[in-house]
């Protein structure tokens, strides 16, 4: 027998409720109704579903713990505390367990987050998304600049470490704007910044308004103009770009349950729509749970799992491997894609590490800060 230490995991827990469906936004949301009775069974589900996962993976060491959503500060705080000490038990805490919660920064939500951190958060990651009124309107955010404002101040008195998300490339954005306005959310002192490019999501309310030509997004030269800003002054205050779009004041603040995902750490995804990784004996599997709230609560109460499983293939593997490992600047080992029979010297790694999109050494893959600019079409060209 030896004493090795059981494989590390994160916990991804989805609470897909939101006080108002913002017009960009394809995340697995609805609009909360207040109505505590459903809330209470998807609270209730989202233990149960704990308890099932647990007996897949077996014994594992809990990294993290990530709330996102949907708007988890809406969560009641006594069902935040229930969901961090169920996976405290199933699991191993590390010394370091990380916790964090994703809020939107209303007043109503600021008034809470004493409560939050009582339940056990310890990192807050704030959706400001724009400190300009203007902008938040035309975002359909339900809060305003001043409210984000207190929002930030309040909850960097109140956690350990505070992550801030905003959105840029919105329409009629300029790049002096952009750059004063990332200053201004600096100055709050967040120890980790998401600076978020608008996509224009299929489905959503702004496709349709660009389909009818009533909103106009920057192209993409000042789209990437705005991109070298983000990294730029980011970089200038002490923020390292260790993602494409996540920048931490040194290693400690990086978000260590981002990166489980993208260095392809196993995950357990609870709640509607989530998704889980995990290395079983058979192979890689992908969790998805049930998307709709009432069909999750009900495979939970019917057959005492709320998700559906399968085993990707190893090429399948292999290319979720490339598309996150190459986000990070830690990048990704061949040994990992293997399936794709990338090596240091096959001709498409060489012919785009000479167009100056990627480096390769023996051992690792990484993209460039060019590279970064046009993933897609890099881990495109790498995986076909
Ligand atoms: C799951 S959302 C939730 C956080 C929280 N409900 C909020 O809205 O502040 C996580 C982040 O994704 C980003 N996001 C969502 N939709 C986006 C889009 N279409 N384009 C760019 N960023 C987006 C936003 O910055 C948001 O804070
Ligand atoms: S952006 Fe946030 S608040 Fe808006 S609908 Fe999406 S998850 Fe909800």
């Amino acid at each position: 027998m030896t004493d090795a230490a059981p494989r590390p995991l994160g916990v991804y827990v989805h609470w897909p409720y939101c006080g108002r469906i913002c017009p960009y936004c394809d995340f697995n949301v609805v609009r909360d109704r207040g109505r505590a009775e459903e809330r209470r069974a998807l609270a209730d589900a989202i233990i149960a579903d704990l308890e099932a996962q647990r007996r897949l993976t077996g014994e594992r060491a809990l990294l993290s713990i990530f709330f996102g959503g949907g708007t988890p500060s809406l969560m009641d705080p006594a069902e935040v505390a229930r969901v961090i000490e169920t996976a405290k038990r199933l699991w191993s805490p590390v010394e370091d367990l990380e916790i964090s919660l994703e809020a939107n920064p209303t007043d109503a939500e600021a008034d809470r987050f004493a409560a939050l951190a009582e339940a056990g958060v310890e990192r807050l990651s704030l959706g400001v998304q724009a400190l300009d009124d203007d902008a938040l309107r035309a975002l359909g955010r339900n809060h305003d600049a001043g409210a984000a404002r207190r929002a930030m101040n309040v909850a960097a008195r109140t956690f350990q470490r505070l992550s801030i998300d905003l959105i840029y490339a919105r329409p009629g954005q300029t790049d002096a704007a952009w750059r004063a306005e990332l200053a201004e959310a600096i100055a709050f002192g967040p120890e980790h910044v998401s600076p978020y490019q608008l996509t224009i999501e299929p489905g959503t309310a702004f496709d349709r308004a660009v389909g009818r030509g009533t909103l106009v997004v920057p192209d993409e030269d000042l789209a990437a103009t705005l991109f070298e800003t983000t990294q730029t002054v980011l970089e200038a205050a002490g923020y390292d770009a260790y993602e494409v779009s996540n920048h931490a004041r040194g290693e400690g603040a990086r978000s260590r349950h981002n990166l489980v995902y993208w260095r392809g750490v196993d995950y357990v995804g609870v709640g509607p729509g989530a998704h889980g990784r995990l290395a079983l004996p058979e192979g890689r599997a992908a969790t998805l749970a049930h998307r709709a709230i009432a069909d999750y609560v009900a495979a939970v109460r019917g057959q005492g799992v709320g998700f559906t499983r399968e085993i990707l293939s190893p090429v399948e593997a292999a290319e979720e491997r490339l598309v996150l490992g190459l986000r990070i600047d830690d990048g990704v080992a061949f040994a990992e894609v293997a399936a794709l029979n990338l090596t240091p010297d096959a001709a498409k790694v060489r012919d785009l590490a000479d167009a100056g999109l990627l480096v390769a050494d023996q051992n690792r893959l990484r993209a460039t800060r060019r590279g970064r600019l046009v993933l897609d079409r890099l881990t495109g060209a790498l995986a076909t």
